[in-house]
């Protein structure tokens, strides 16, 4: 059964849409309208949308895996994504990613047991003078090291 979207879903997308002249310029948007309402975007959720926009599936998809804040496969419910670019690696962010893993129990792009936490990396967040720097869901944290991600991890708990 394909996917559908809540009837709230439903009328954000609309008032979405009725600010486009072309439909398919909305498509990130509401792409993440689709991630909020099914907790990531796999390939019935982008048939849908491609089908809602009058696109090719494959554009959804092309979208899809370009943006590393959307995501194919569900995450937990803090998504950990440290730089992995030439800035934060200079500054120690491999270490750190190590040093994560070790923490959480996990490899790259795995979820631990409780599904709180998914560790990943990410290409240049675009804050290299806090290098090194991590997403935490949609926050930054900059200039970390391993007390400084203790700390942040205690918050989440
Ligand atoms: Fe890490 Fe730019 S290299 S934020």
């Amino acid at each position: 059964m394909s996917p559908e979207f809540s009837e709230n879903t439903k009328k954000k997308v609309d008032e979405i849409l009725s600010r486009y002249t072309r439909k398919e310029a909305a498509i990130l948007p509401v792409l993440h309208l689709t991630q909020q309402e099914f907790g990531c975007i796999s390939s019935d959720e982008e048939k849908m949308v491609a089908k809602l926009l009058g696109v090719k599936p494959i554009k959804v998809r092309e979208v899809v895996t370009f943006y590393t804040m959307l995501n194919r496969e569900p995450t937990g419910k803090y998504h950990i994504q440290v730089c992995s670019n030439l800035s934060c690696t200079l500054l120690g962010s491999e270490n750190l990613t190590d040093y994560l893993k070790e923490k959480l129990g996990v490899e790259l792009g795995e979820t631990t047991k409780d599904k709180k936490f998914t560790l990943s990396t990410v290409e240049c967040l675009g804050a290299c003078e806090q290098a090194p720097c991590m997403m935490v869901n949609f926050d930054y944290y900059g200039d970390l090291n391993e007390k400084k991600i203790d700390e942040i991890l205690d918050k989440l708990k």
